[in-house]
């Protein structure tokens, strides 16, 4: 039997475990996977024993949000939807909407803007679990179900090259914070101001195992050539609808096409975290190709989000 310990209190980014936590957090996620199908007979099925997880997001999801209800109920506990208008910081201090919910759920699943927010609100509420459901900065969750992916296809992900293609965002960081981790080269290529933060590049050399190496490109081509997965995402994240004219412009470079893909290693995944737009980030014959794990990715943010529940919140369940 093995318990699915962790000792943080929260989630709020993928360098909050470290990489034995990540690596043991995978592979529960992939033994909840396998579980599934006992439905109220998997061992994990009662593992919150009726407890409440709050769910509060300030922009729109469909993947994040789905999963996380699905989780909670899978693992024995309530779910409290929040409505929108308990935003954070609008209607009242963000320390005090953490100040009441502590006394009522024991854990927030939270979708916001900025990630101070995400870590003031966690601060004021010493008992109360918090995950990042996604923020203008990271989207930790994202990469647990990325790496799930992957490590059904290689099994071993060790020493394998993921190219990301396109704005240098939340969903680029995380997934470099755990490729990093887990000894996975990662080659970003964005255009020039909308290359991944200095900031993120430090933290993942920081953590780098096994010699990962992260690089930047200026190029598609260049970071594509010989990679084993290539990973696009929106040109337009959620808070910048305003100019996603001006991106389509400087962002059509860095379309992941056949002729992109032509120059990953034969057999290359295609990777996009969701929504997709045809036509401008990735064209439908890509999208819709055998190489495609887009659906994959989305059906796994269940799994790898079960397993970190498990970890933060019922970390003694015997499994
Ligand atoms: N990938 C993702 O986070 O999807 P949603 O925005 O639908 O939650």
């Amino acid at each position: 039997m093995t318990q699915a310990t962790l000792t943080r209190k929260d989630f709020l980014s993928v360098l909050d475990l470290d990489a034995t936590d990540l690596e043991r957090c995978l592979h529960l996620a992939a033994q909840l996977k396998a579980d599934r199908a006992l439905g109220r007979l998997a061992p994990t099925a009662d593992a919150l024993n009726g407890r409440h997880i709050a769910l509060l997001f300030d922009k729109p999801s469909l993947r994040t949000r789905t999963t996380f209800e699905i989780a909670v109920r899978e693992l024995g506990g309530h779910v409290v939807g929040l409505q929108p208008d308990v935003a954070l910081g609008t209607r009242e201090p963000v320390a005090d909407v953490a100040r009441n919910l502590e006394r009522w759920v024991d854990g927030v699943i939270i979708r916001t803007f900025s990630q101070d927010v995400l870590k003031d609100f966690a601060a004021a509420a010493r008992r109360l679990h918090v995950v990042n459901a996604l923020t203008d900065e990271e989207h930790p969750c994202q990469a647990l179900a990325d790496f799930l992916t992957l490590q059904e296809r290689f099994g071993q992900c060790r020493g394998r090259t993921i190219a990301y293609v396109g704005d240098g965002n939340n969903v680029a960081t995380s997934l470099a914070h755990a490729a990093s981790m887990l000894g996975v080269h990662v080659h970003i290529a964005s255009p020039e101001a909308y290359q991944l933060p200095h900031t993120v590049v430090q933290q993942a050399t920081s953590v780098a195992r096994h010699g990962a190496r992260l690089r930047l490109f200026s190029d598609a081509a260049d970071a594509v050539a010989g990679a084993d997965a290539v990973y696009t995402d929106t040109w337009t994240s959620m808070g910048h609808e305003d100019e996603a004219e001006l991106r389509r412009r400087i962002f059509a470079p860095y379309q992941v096409n056949e002729d992109l893909m032509a120059l990953a290693k034969p057999g290359a995944l295609f990777m996009h975290c969701l929504p997709a737009h045809r036509g401008e980030e990735v064209t439908a014959d890509v999208f819709e190709s055998e190489a495609s794990v887009v659906f994959d990715q989305a059906e796994n943010r269940l799994h790898g989000q079960k397993a970190l529940l498990l970890m933060l919140l019922a970390p003694t369940t015997p499994l």
